[in-house]
């Protein structure tokens, strides 16, 4: 059964369903991935300031259009604002050093990357250093600041990421412009279904990160909370509905989220996942299949922002 590929944005805007995460690609590999991914026509990219790889991308994506004939407005670029340009009056600068890097006039989705503001001498080094010093901030001067992007033209959307509910709803009462995304991890092991009622009683579109629950990932972060054996993509449950469906684990776990509503950002860097990771609109899971995905719901998350840990706005104290 064919599923509309894109979601509709509180302001008209279509998204398309599924993004290539580009986090964690390495360097050297990043701009044949973007090139093949765009030929297997991945119409959304997910990169961020902090991910030091928005050069690539815009390269990438400046080649494969000119030498295909694809508009830009046919293609979906997000990028995140970095925690270290939170104050009101350094989120325009930051979008265009982001879109200087890019190589773009424009973004379609610039999202608040956390709500955790930190402090920084280098205002832009080529790679953002992870400093502790936490800088509290009023999210709302922040959200001023991205405002500004989209009344300047420089992105199409705005929205946030790692936000909590409550978070969101501050922004939300002063808000001129109401915030398309939140861009959260969701998985099979922590759906959100909380967050994600709270978004849609606001018609915030939410977006998942780590969607196949990160699999390998092994970072300090994801260490000690999350055993090396809870590996979603082997998951007993989820291998049996993929063989049901003649699908891999990772387009059940993937074909889940976007049944419920959830844009998906799989970051693959291997070519048969890639093309895996983008054919998932040609089937559906039946009720029973989405139930039982549900009951691997355990509530433990592998991204904690621990280096956030005791910021006055870490997120995650609450839904
Ligand atoms: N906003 C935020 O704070 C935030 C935080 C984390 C992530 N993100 C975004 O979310 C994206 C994805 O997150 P993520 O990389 O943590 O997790 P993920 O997409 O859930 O998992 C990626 C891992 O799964 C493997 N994989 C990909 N497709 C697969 C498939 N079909 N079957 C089996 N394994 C598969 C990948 O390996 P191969 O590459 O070898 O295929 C990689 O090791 C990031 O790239 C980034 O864009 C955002």
């Amino acid at each position: 059964m064919e599923m509309e590929t894109y979601a509709s944005l509180n302001n008209g805007h279509r998204i398309p369903l599924v993004a290539l995460g580009t986090s964690r690609i390495p360097e050297e590999k990043t701009e044949a991935c973007i090139k093949l991914a765009l030929e297997m026509s991945y119409r959304h990219i997910d990169t961020a300031f902090h991910y030091g790889n928005e050069v690539a991308i815009g390269k990438s994506l400046k080649e494969y259009l000119e030498s295909t004939g694809v508009k830009r407005e046919d293609v979906f670029i997000t990028t995140k604002l970095d925690a270290m340009f939170m104050e009101e009056d350094t989120v325009v600068p930051a979008i265009d050093e982001s879109l200087r890097r890019l190589n773009l006039e424009y973004v379609d989705l610039f999202l608040i990357h956390g709500p955790c503001a930190m402090k920084t001498l280098d205002y832009f080094p080529e790679k953002a250093p992870l400093t502790t010093e936490y800088m509290p901030i009023d999210l709302r001067e922040t959200w001023k600041g991205m405002e500004e992007t989209v009344y300047k033209g420089k992105a199409r959307s705005i929205g946030v990421s790692n936000f909590n509910s409550k978070q969101l709803e501050y922004i939300c009462e002063t808000a001129r412009i109401r915030p398309a995304v939140n861009q959260v991890e969701v998985h099979a092991r922590f759906p959100q279904k909380k967050l994600h009622d709270f978004c849609k009683s606001k018609n915030i579109q939410l977006e998942a990160y780590s969607p196949l629950g990160s699999p390998y990932f092994k970072g300090p972060d994801a260490l000690n909370r999350v055993k090396a054996s809870d590996n979603l993509v082997d998951h007993p449950v989820i291998v049996s509905i993929a063989e049901k469906y003649n699908r891999t684990a990772g387009q059940v776990l993937l074909r889940n989220l976007v049944q419920r509503g959830i844009v998906v950002t799989p970051k693959s860097e291997n070519p048969k996942r890639l093309k895996e990771n983008i054919e998932i609109f040609s089937f559906s899971l039946d009720e029973e299949d989405m139930k039982k995905i549900d009951g691997l719901d355990n509530g433990i998350r592998r991204f904690c922002l621990s280096y956030y840990d005791g910021h006055p706005d870490h997120p995650f104290e609450q839904l």
